[in-house]
């Protein structure tokens, strides 16, 4: 059976571990290759790479920190010429200090800029001619609660979350007529390394389960499969949203 993604090529930033690995792996299991971007771990990029040739597709590795813009013109530039395109932008990677806002440092500020916000612009304009030369496209990103709500100490993160989804809003609008479709996935709390760095996790991750109608915090496939959907044609009529899958949790 013909896979909906056959044939498609899909970047994704941050695609060495957690969500971002899951999203590597349901684009793949869709019938995509995959440019698998990530920052240090090569020994998790290798195996995610390895786990996304196991399902029969291709893949190439590229290291590098998206919040430096040359590396982004690279990255992208390094996908065109192995694979000869690209189809699917996913820009999974963020980071941020935990710390109140009222105590940042600017530079704190700008790294969470940069890497979680300005890199998707980037990453969308540099990306585009190759999107329209073949004939259309998808671009996602993922956010958080934390972008609408507070969350104590995520100040950093949540801003510049919140500048990324009114970003996919404006993409969204600029390129529908392009047949380029930006969206978003924003999640509750996921079992991934990063969170696991948050100040008294253990307890935090006990309260969520409280908190959560589904009775569980989240699973790096469980925002996968909304990217995996956003990807697809299937969802051609979703344009410019942000798509909340958070088990009910930010209902409450
Ligand atoms: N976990 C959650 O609870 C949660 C909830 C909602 C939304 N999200 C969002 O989901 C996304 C992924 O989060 P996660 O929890 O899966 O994170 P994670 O487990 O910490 O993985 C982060 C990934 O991003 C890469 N990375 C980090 N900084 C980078 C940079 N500057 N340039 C390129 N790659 C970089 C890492 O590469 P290395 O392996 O080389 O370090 C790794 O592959 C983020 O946008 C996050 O905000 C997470």
């Amino acid at each position: 059976m013909t896979k909906l993604l056959s044939g498609k090529i899909a970047l994704i930033t941050g695609a060495s571990r957690g969500i971002g690995r899951a999203i590597a792996l349901e684009l793949a299991s869709r019938g995509a290759d995959i440019m698998v971007n990530f920052a240090r771990n090569e020994e998790a990029a290798l195996s995610a790479k390895n786990e996304v040739e196991s399902l029969g597709r291709k893949a190439s590795l590229f290291q590098g920190n998206v919040g430096d813009p040359k590396i982004i013109d690279d990255l992208v530039m390094a996908t065109i010429s192995i694979f000869g395109g690209v189809d699917i932008l996913v820009h999974n990677a963020a980071i941020g200090a935990f710390k109140p806002v009222h105590k940042l440092k600017i530079n704190q500020w700008d790294l969470s800029m940069d890497v979680n916000t300005k890199a998707f612009y980037l990453l969308a304009q540099k990306a585009l001619p190759s999107m329209e030369q073949r004939g259309g496209g998808s671009m996602m990103t993922i956010s958080s609660l934390g972008a609408r709500r507070f969350i104590p100490d995520y100040g950093a993160i949540g801003i510049s979350k919140a500048a990324l989804e009114t970003l996919v809003r404006y993409l969204a609008v600029e390129l529908a007529s392009k047949k380029i479709r930006v969206n978003c996935v924003s999640g509750g709390l996921v079992e991934t390394d990063a969170v696991k760095s948050f100040p008294q996790y253990e307890s935090f991750k006990n309260e969520v389960v409280k908190r959560t109608p589904a009775g569980r915090i989240g699973k790096p496939e469980d925002i996968a499969k909304v990217v995996g959907f956003l990807a697809s044609p299937e969802s051609e009529w979703i344009v410019g949203q942000t798509i909340v899958a958070d088990g009910g949790l930010s209902l409450i």
